[in-house]
């Protein structure tokens, strides 16, 4: 089904890309944090709005919705997604589109996720007389920050009226070559909470330590103790890491302190033992602390929940990027502990999140996200508005036959 738009599409985002290019760098030299995309959002609107695309803006804040109607609208949905906000990072890149906002950086892509739906946007509205179904464009704010935009666009009903039979997500991947994508079926990434741990024990000299309780001897044994939760108390086959990665305690060389602060990660693909593991994480802790006569506070601050592909939507993705790029272009990738609240909506709806490749090694173009230097090829806006246009319109297709059955 739709097959013969293929080519079609492939042209548009040609013709195209030197604008995507613009809107990309307008977003990236106007990087917003998160909930705070008000320009953000207004310039998402109005660049819609001159498309003749309507959308509703302010929801979950500073998110916006706008639904593409084929023909025969209502006989199915399907939903895009990006994210829309920047990251509190000082940008180096010497580059002319470079961050106006100082401290303020597209460090993980977002401007380009924000980009191509613009772009496809603007490509599925000059099809619209050539398919059949609803296409709804989710722009959402605060990616970056926990609790996330996700939940809040939920909450405000953004996969209800109409609700999307599936949802799809691009992210910028600096390790794939520009020109590539990456799937992952099953479960794509962890699940992400932080740690914060107070050790108390009683302040004295060092020399007389037999009238203090140490914290910093109870820290030690607590971060040791706790490094067996991942080792003896998980499943092997579920991978979980814990990563204590800041410690503070005392000010000279001849007194123990009263308190040590930890704080660190912990991540797994799996939600029940999530919950046991923080359980534990808690026993072991205040346990160590108990025996040695001190205490331990530990405070777990939840982040997003893992996030699972549908097997089928990826692998109906799969053969149509194959079909659009050649089977060469389109990779497999491992699972990673990083975290998405695209989770959130793969908690309510088949979805699939994929990797857009962004690297030019000729180019110099290889750096991490989250990094000062971060940036993308920008030849990867062609594929991340036509390939995603490509994937909604097939989805539709699949969806138009199952319910025509
Ligand atoms: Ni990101």
């Amino acid at each position: 089904m739709y097959d013969h738009l293929k080519d079609t599409i492939k042209g548009m985002a040609k013709a195209q890309h030197a604008t995507l290019i613009n809107i990309r760098r307008h977003l990236h030299m106007h990087p917003e944090l998160s909930f705070h995309e008000f320009k953000t959002a207004k310039f998402i609107a109005q660049t819609l709005n001159a498309h003749n695309i309507d959308c509703q803006e302010g929801v979950a804040k500073t998110g916006l919705v706008a639904l593409i109607k084929g023909r025969n609208p209502d006989k199915a949905t399907v939903a895009l997604r990006a994210d829309i906000d920047a990251l509190p990072i000082d940008e180096a890149n010497n580059v002319p589109y470079k961050s106006q906002n100082v401290g303020v950086m597209h460090a993980c892509g977002h401007d380009v996720h924000t980009a191509s739906l613009i772009g496809v946007a603007q490509l599925l509205e000059g099809l619209k007389e050539a398919f059949e179904g609803t296409v709804k464009l989710i722009f959402q704010p605060a990616e970056e920050k926990n609790p996330g935009g996700a939940l809040s666009m939920i909450q405000e009903g953004v996969l209800e009226c109409p609700r999307p039979m599936s949802i799809m997500g691009q992210h910028v991947d600096p390790s794939i070559p520009v020109g590539q994508v990456g799937f992952v079926q099953g479960t794509m990434l962890g699940s992400s909470d932080e740690i914060y741990m107070t050790v108390k024990g009683k302040e004295g000299h060092a020399a007389s330590p037999q009238h203090a309780v140490d914290p910093i001897l109870i820290a030690s044994h607590i971060i040791v103790a706790l490094q067996q939760l991942v080792s003896r108390s998980c499943n092997p086959t579920v991978p979980s890491v814990l990563s204590l990665c800041q410690i503070s305690a005392g000010a000279t060389t001849n007194f123990i302190p009263e308190t040590v602060k930890i704080a660190g990660t912990f991540r797994t693909v799996d939600e029940r033992w999530r919950e046991e593991a923080h359980q534990k994480m808690i026993k072991i802790a205040c346990g160590v602390a108990d025996a040695m006569g001190g205490r331990c506070e530990l405070e777990i601050n939840r982040g997003y929940p893992c996030l699972s592909n549908d097997s089928a939507l990826t692998q109906r993705n799969i053969e149509a990027a194959r079909a659009f790029l050649g089977t060469a272009q389109v990779v497999d990738v491992e699972l990673r502990m990083w975290a998405e609240d695209f989770a959130y909506y793969a908690q309510k709806v088949p979805a699939c999140f994929y990797y857009l490749g962004v690297r030019n090694n000729e180019q110099g173009v290889n750096a991490h996200i989250h990094t000062p230097t971060f940036n993308v090829d920008e030849a990867a806006l062609e594929l991340g508005s036509g390939l995603m246009a490509w994937l909604a319109l097939k989805e539709l297709g699949v969806r138009r036959r199952i319910s025509n059955q």
